[in-house]
């Protein structure tokens, strides 16, 4: 059975769905615990109730990046995880964590890479006019939101959206696409390959509009 292992700084619904999906579809995994780098993350208790183990690792006390990551993989790294999985974990992460976990570790984002990386991706859609948008599931590599694409869901962009309204669209897709995906890689459907993610020719990669 593979191990999981999933990073939060906050709310947690990404990886509540994963969780969830973990258990009710049976997959071959165990989320094998929930690590957030703040202690007021509300995902942590979430986890608890449906328990999972839970480890806080803050910034707070070490004097450089490199010296909380090295704790942060000390804990990461006692659970074996064969995926690290980020879900809304706010940090910016080095290029050498990232290459310890590299082809292991990856990301959601809430927008279509390579469209927007980074913050705020909601109010740059609305602020480019794109019709469409949505979210990425990527292995992470060191540039930031910018590694191998392994799935994407995409949502329509209406004329009375705000920031609010399409963040809440986006997120439903979220939802979707991420146990979807998780799913594919615990079932070798999809890998890490270095420039690209590699998908078996019935993989489907891209979620959505249907939905609308
Ligand atoms: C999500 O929008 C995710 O794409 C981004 O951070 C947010 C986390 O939300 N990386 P949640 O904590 O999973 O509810």
């Amino acid at each position: 059975m593979k191990k999981i292992v999933i990073l939060i700084s906050g709310r947690g619904s990404n990886m509540e769905c994963l969780i969830q999906a973990c258990r009710e579809q049976g997959w071959d995994a165990q989320i094998a615990a929930v690590i957030a780098n703040r202690p007021d993350a509300a995902g942590l208790e979430i986890a608890q109730s449906h328990q999972i183990p839970v480890q806080v690792v803050t910034s707070k006390g070490f004097e450089t990046r490199e010296a909380f990551e090295a704790e942060l993989s000390k804990v990461i790294d006692c659970y074996a995880p064969d995926l690290v999985v980020l879900a809304g974990f706010m940090r910016i992460l080095t290029a050498p964590f990232v290459e310890h976990y590299l082809g292991r570790m990856v990301n959601i984002h809430p927008s279509l890479l390579p469209s927007f990386p980074g913050l705020a991706t909601h109010q740059k859609a609305l602020t480019e006019g794109v019709k469409v948008h949505g979210a990425t599931v990527h292995y992470v590599t060191p540039e930031l939101d910018h590694g191998p694409i392994i799935m994407q869901g995409v949502v329509p962009v209406l004329p009375q959206d705000n920031e609010q309204s399409l963040a809440e669209r986006v997120l439903a897709m979220e939802h979707r696409i991420y146990p979807a995906a998780l799913q594919a890689i615990l079932q070798g459907q999809v890998w890490f390959e270095t420039n690209k993610a590699g998908h078996a020719p019935a993989f489907k990669a891209c979620l959505g509009l249907e939905s609308s």
